[in-house]
């Protein structure tokens, strides 16, 4: 059963303070249409609208990555299509559609 990461109203993780004059780029997040900066890596597009990235494999906990730096494997997150990807290391796209739970009957 899929549970809601993200309780009503809450905001995200990361607060941004500065740069906000980059252009748009606009993503979905569990089918949500969100906007993020260019330059900002998945993990900053994520967590700027939600409080966590995923949800643990090992509970119902939240994962919002740890090291952000590409070495504790923390961050993978899905994709509507099934891939994952890194979001500590990857750069946020137009078009991506991200999501905090596995689609389907991942394992
Ligand atoms: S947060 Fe550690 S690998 Fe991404």
């Amino acid at each position: 059963m899929r549970q809601d990461l993200r309780p009503a109203g809450e905001a995200g993780r990361i607060v941004r303070l500065a740069e906000q004059g980059r252009a748009a780029v606009r993503f979905l997040l569990d089918g949500i249409e969100r906007e993020a900066l260019a330059g900002d890596t998945v993990l900053t597009a994520m967590l700027t609208v939600s409080p966590v990235l995923r949800q643990s494999e090992f509970g119902p906990e939240g994962r919002a990555g740890f090291c952000l730096m590409g070495a504790c494997q923390d961050c993978w997150v899905w994709q509507q299509d099934g891939t994952r990807l890194r979001a500590c290391s990857t750069i946020v796209c137009n078009g991506m559609s991200l999501m905090t739970q596995a689609p389907g009957d991942w394992p």
